[in-house]
């Protein structure tokens, strides 16, 4: 496969990233290759171990976060195979707002008696400090910014703290991509990925990645990988590297429309707050200046009102679309606690708001229009 030159740009790396090589008449992008086996006499031989569509994508993943990519059926199967490895009475420290999902099955591993865990304010470089000083973790599992709160966690601080009592910290770089935020370079061991989201970016796949640089932790989840049967299918791999290839500039724009939006809406009467890191009155909108590129595509905001009127604010939007997810060209929004497992701490009247590539006018209008009938 192409090697790729030192010292390029993450728009440049992300184009080029895991592709054949250039030799004559040979093809630009990868083979899609569906085969369950392969022939014998090689190192792998059985698609659940390897797919050649795959190693295109892990190789363009791992170029651009600084380590070793496995790719996974989701975000959550990626998340199940750390949480494998994990023998019984595995101390973890974790963020108290993350991905329902991974917060739910977390909890399930505590109250399981699996794993000790503590949750903690990741805002708080205080509290973090004092509990993973308490705890000695063995696993830090943060989340940066946290879905669906936004708030902004300092990465290097978090990893000193983890590596000084012997941790390892994993980071979910699903809402910042490799193209904000790089953990690896500011002390993650493992990054965690929902490429279901932007790295994607189409709406149309599920899958996961885990990026490490540590060669032992490579070897251990990819024999997790292998006896969980999560590998993602050659298809869905060719897919997500397609959308992978305009993630800077789908990024740009969406991020860009996302600004606009959360100035618009702290400024509208029906909203009582707006939770994204590229307003000056975030709480850590300065580290998150300090640690990433960019504040990203998603937001969240809180209707000054019901919980019946927000639900009525997302039946409303007409460009918009209704429905969970982020990352993809289309934005998304929904009320987080529609979802019955959703954290009971995220305000009932919490609306999280993807931002895509369309035009932003377009989009506020929607929005406004939505809003605008909120009685208060
Ligand atoms: C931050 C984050 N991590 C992990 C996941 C889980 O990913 P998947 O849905 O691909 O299993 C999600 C899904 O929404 C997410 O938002």
């Amino acid at each position: 496969m192409a090697e790729l030159e030192n010292n390029q740009n993450v728009e440049t790396t992300v184009v080029h990233a895991g592709r054949p090589e250039r030799i004559g008449d040979g093809a630009v992008n990868p083979p899609i290759v569906p085969t369950s086996t392969q022939h014998a006499g090689g190192q792998y031989g059985y698609a659940r171990d390897w797919s050649e569509t795959g190693s295109y994508l892990e190789e363009a993943i791992g170029i651009l976060e600084g380590g070793t990519a496995l790719i996974f059926s989701s975000g959550m199967s990626a998340a199940s195979a750390v949480f494998d490895l994990w023998p019984i009475g595995t101390k973890v420290v974790a963020s108290q707002y993350s991905y329902t999902g991974v917060a739910v099955r977390l909890k399930e591993l505590a109250e399981l008696g699996r794993i000790e865990l503590k949750l903690v304010d990741v805002t708080e470089n205080s509290e973090l400090d004092q509990v993973i000083n308490a705890l000695k973790p063995d696993w830090v599992w943060i989340e940066t910014p946290t879905n669906p709160m936004m708030e902004i966690c300092d990465l290097r601080y978090t990893a000193k703290l983890a590596h000084q009592v012997g941790a390892k910290l994993l980071v979910d770089n699903t809402f910042m991509t490799p193209i904000r935020q790089r953990p690896i370079e500011l002390g993650a061991d493992v990054v965690m990925h929902s490429v279901t989201k932007a790295m994607s970016g189409h709406s149309d796949l599920l899958m996961g990645a885990l990026v490490t640089k540590d060669q032992e932790l490579v070897e251990a989840l990819s024999v997790r990988r292998i006896l969980l049967g999560s590998i993602s299918s050659a298809f869905d791999a060719y897919l997500a590297l397609r959308g992978l290839r305009t993630l800077a500039v789908r990024m740009d724009r969406a991020e860009e429309n996302a600004q606009i939006l959360a100035e618009r809406l702290q400024n509208h009467p029906a909203v009582k707050v707006v939770h994204y890191p590229g307003l000056p009155s975030h709480k850590n909108a300065g580290v998150a200046k300090d640690q990433t590129s960019g504040p990203g595509s998603v937001l969240s905001f809180e209707v000054n009102g019901t919980a019946t009127q927000t639900d009525e604010v997302c039946e409303n939007v007409r460009t918009i679309t209704y429905a969970t997810s982020l990352g993809g060209v289309e934005t998304l929004m929904e009320r987080r606690r529609r979802w019955e497992k959703e954290n009971e701490a995220v305000p009932e009247t919490l609306i999280r708001l993807a931002v895509g590539i369309e035009n932003v006018e377009d989009l506020w209008r929607d929005l406004k229009g939505a809003l605008d009938p909120v009685k208060r």
